[in-house]
C-alpha cells in the first residue's frame, strides 16, 4: 500500500485507554476533586460511564462543614474560592456516596486529606477495607484550611514524610496533589515518588485573595481563597512539563481545562491524564467535549494511541 492510499484509508478509532498506577481509564479524562460533588449529583446532567476515572471531593476522618459564606467569588479567568474542605467524612461517604459510584463501574479516584499525618494515614487505612476504591489523590495542597493541607506540601522533606506514612497503611495506588506556589516543583515531584508515590497530580489552585474596594473587606469570609480556572493554565503547563522532566511516575494535569486543547497541551508536556474543574460550574458537558476533542485530534494527527500524545513536546 503506497502513503497516498494509506492516508485515504479510514483509520481504525484511536485507543483513548490509558493507565495511571494501575487504575485503567478508558480514556485520559476525569473531574478535578471539589468541582465534581461525589458524581451522582450530576447523573442527570451527564453521562457519568463515559469518564476515564470519578475524582471526588476531599474527604477527612471526620464530617467537616468548611469554611463560612462566602466562599467562592468570580474574577477574570476563573474564579476564587475557599470552601474549606467541606465533606460527608470518610463513613458518611462509604455509605452515602460510595454505594452508587461502585455501580456505575467508572473507576474511582478519592481526595483525602487531614490535619496530621496520622490522621492522612487513618483515612488511607479506612478506605482500603473497603470495595470500590480505585486510588487515593492525597491533597497535600489545599491552600483554604489552616488546620491542614498546604502546610504539608510546603517542604520536600515533609512530602516525604507525609507519602511513607500513608504509604505504610494502604496498597491502594496513592497519587498526592502537589503545590503550584513553590518556587521549584521538581524537589516535591521527587520526593513524592521516592517516598512511594505511584503518580502525582498537579495544580491545586494558587493562593489568591479579592478585596471589595467599597468596603475595603476581603470578599471570602475566609479572606483569602484559591484561584482557579483560565487564568491558571498556562502556569499549570509550566509546572507539569518540569514535574515530568523530573520523575517517571504518571502525571494527573488540571488547572484551567476549558475544551480538548488544554487537556492536549497537558498531554503533550507530560501528563498520562488530565481533569475538568472549574469549567464545569459553566457548562457539566465540558469534560465530554474534552474526551471527544481529544479522540479527534488523534484522528487529525494519525495517531493510534492517546498514550502517544504524553510528553510528545517537541523542544
Ligand atoms: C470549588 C472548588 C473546590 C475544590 N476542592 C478541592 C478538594 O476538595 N480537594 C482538592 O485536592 N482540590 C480541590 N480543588 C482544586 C481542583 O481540584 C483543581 O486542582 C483546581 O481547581 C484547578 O483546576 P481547574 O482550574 O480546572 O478548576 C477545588 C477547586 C474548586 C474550584
Amino acid at each position: 500500500m503506497n502513503a497516498q492510499q494509506k492516508k485515504t484509508m479510514p483509520q481504525p478509532r484511536p485507543d483513548l485507554s490509558v493507565e495511571i498506577a494501575g487504575i485503567r481509564m478508558k480514556n485520559p479524562v476525569t473531574v478535578a476533586s471539589g468541582t465534581f460533588g461525589y458524581g451522582r449529583e450530576y447523573t442527570h446532567l451527564i453521562d457519568l460511564q463515559a469518564l476515564g476515572a470519578i475524582t471526588v471531593k476531599g474527604l477527612r476522618m471526620q464530617p467537616w462543614e468548611g469554611n463560612a459564606l462566602p466562599r467562592h467569588v468570580e474574577v477574570p479567568g476563573g474564579m476564587v474560592n475557599a470552601i474549606g474542605l467541606q465533606g460527608p467524612g470518610v463513613e458518611g461517604f462509604v455509605r452515602d456516596y460510595l454505594p452508587f459510584l461502585r455501580e456505575t463501574g467508572v473507576p474511582v479516584i478519592v481526595n483525602i486529606w487531614g490535619t496530621s499525618i496520622n490522621e492522612y494515614g487513618e483515612v488511607a487505612a479506612r478506605l482500603s477495607d473497603v470495595a470500590g476504591i480505585d486510588g487515593l489523590e492525597v491533597n497535600i495542597s489545599c491552600p483554604n484550611v489552616k488546620e491542614g493541607g498546604a502546610s504539608f506540601g510546603a517542604d520536600p522533606r515533609t512530602v516525604a514524610e507525609l507519602v511513607k506514612a500513608v504509604r505504610r497503611r494502604t496498597r491502594l495506588p496513592l497519587i498526592p496533589k502537589l503545590a503550584p506556589n513553590v518556587p521549584n516543583i521538581r524537589p516535591y515531584a521527587q520526593a513524592a515518588a521516592e517516598a512511594g508515590a505511584d503518580a502525582i497530580s498537579l495544580i491545586n489552585t494558587i493562593p489568591a485573595m479579592v478585596i471589595d474596594i467599597e468596603t475595603r473587606r476581603p470578599v471570602l469570609s475566609n479572606k483569602v481563597g484559591g484561584l482557579s480556572g483560565p487564568a491558571i493554565h498556562p502556569v499549570a503547563v509550566k509546572l507539569v512539563w518540569d514535574a515530568a522532566q523530573a520523575v517517571r511516575i504518571p502525571i494527573i494535569a488540571m488547572g484551567g481545562i476549558t475544551g480538548p486543547e488544554q487537556a492536549i497541551e497537558f498531554m503533550i508536556a507530560g501528563a498520562t491524564a488530565v481533569a475538568v474543574g472549574t469549567a464545569t460550574f459553566i457548562d457539566p458537558s465540558t469534560v465530554l467535549r474534552v474526551i471527544a476533542g481529544i479522540e479527534a485530534y488523534l484522528v487529525r494527527h494519525q495517531m493510534y494511541s492517546a498514550r502517544e500524545l504524553t510528553g510528545s513536546l517537541k523542544v
